[in-house]
């Protein structure tokens, strides 16, 4: 089994239990770069892969590639962690290992763990708050919006898709006790609730 292991935004004590438990129990532990293996020293011993930095596209894919092919021979019949910045599943070389291994060794499992992103936790550094709407981008094309309080969720999806969104995704409860995943909105949503909506 493979997971995508947060780390968090850079403070060796802003990893969840989770994680610390979860890079200890591994056989092997893969990072991204030094600092990734900086930051977990206190719990894992790591091996850095190479992930260069470039725009070149075919660089890129040849790096992923090998690097798909180191973590896939381990983590086919062992607990295989790659530790990354943040969190696993937000603008994360992770996405793209995941996106490789899933299809080229479609026999391994894949889970991720959440990590502190620096998405949100900037603002306790900037000492800020931020309690209306707002945007987080990379220069690229939004094509998700994640709606809080869904407690109206056919309604919300109605008016979203006004804006061209298609795709939706109702969360409630999550990682807790009744957590309720589900592309089926009901009528009537908790305030424990969001939906993820997507574009294509
Ligand atoms: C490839 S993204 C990784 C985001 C990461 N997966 C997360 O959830 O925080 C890298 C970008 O995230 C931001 N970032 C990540 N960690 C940061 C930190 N400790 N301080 C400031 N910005 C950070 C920077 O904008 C950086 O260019």
């Amino acid at each position: 089994m493979l997971v995508g292991v947060g780390i968090g935004p850079g403070d060796a004590e802003l990893l969840t239990l989770k994680a610390v438990k979860i890079l200890g129990q591994s056989a092997k532990v893969y990072v991204p770069g030094k600092l990734a293996a900086k930051l977990i020293k206190p719990y894992a011993a790591s091996e850095i892969l190479t992930f260069p930095m470039t725009y070149n596209q075919e660089t890129l894919e040849k790096h992923w590639e090998e690097n798909a092919r180191i973590i896939a021979s381990q983590a086919r019949d062992k607990l295989v962690s790659f530790a990354v910045i943040g969190d696993p599943n937000f603008f994360s070389t992770f996405t793209h290992l995941r996106r490789i291994i899933s299809k080229q060794y479609p026999e391994i499992a894949i889970i991720t763990v959440p990590g502190v992103s620096a998405i949100t936790s900037f603002a306790a550094r900037a000492n800020t708050q931020i309690d209306h709407s707002f945007e987080v981008t990379d220069g690229s094309e939004n094509k998700s919006k994640i709606v809080l309080k869904a407690v109206k969720p056919r309604k919300i999806a109605k008016e979203l898709e006004k804006e061209g969104y298609n795709e939706f995704i109702y969360l409630e409860n999550l990682f807790a006790e009744k957590e309720h995943i589900s592309t089926v909105l009901p009528e009537k949503g908790s305030y424990f609730s969001m939906i993820l909506a997507r574009k294509p």
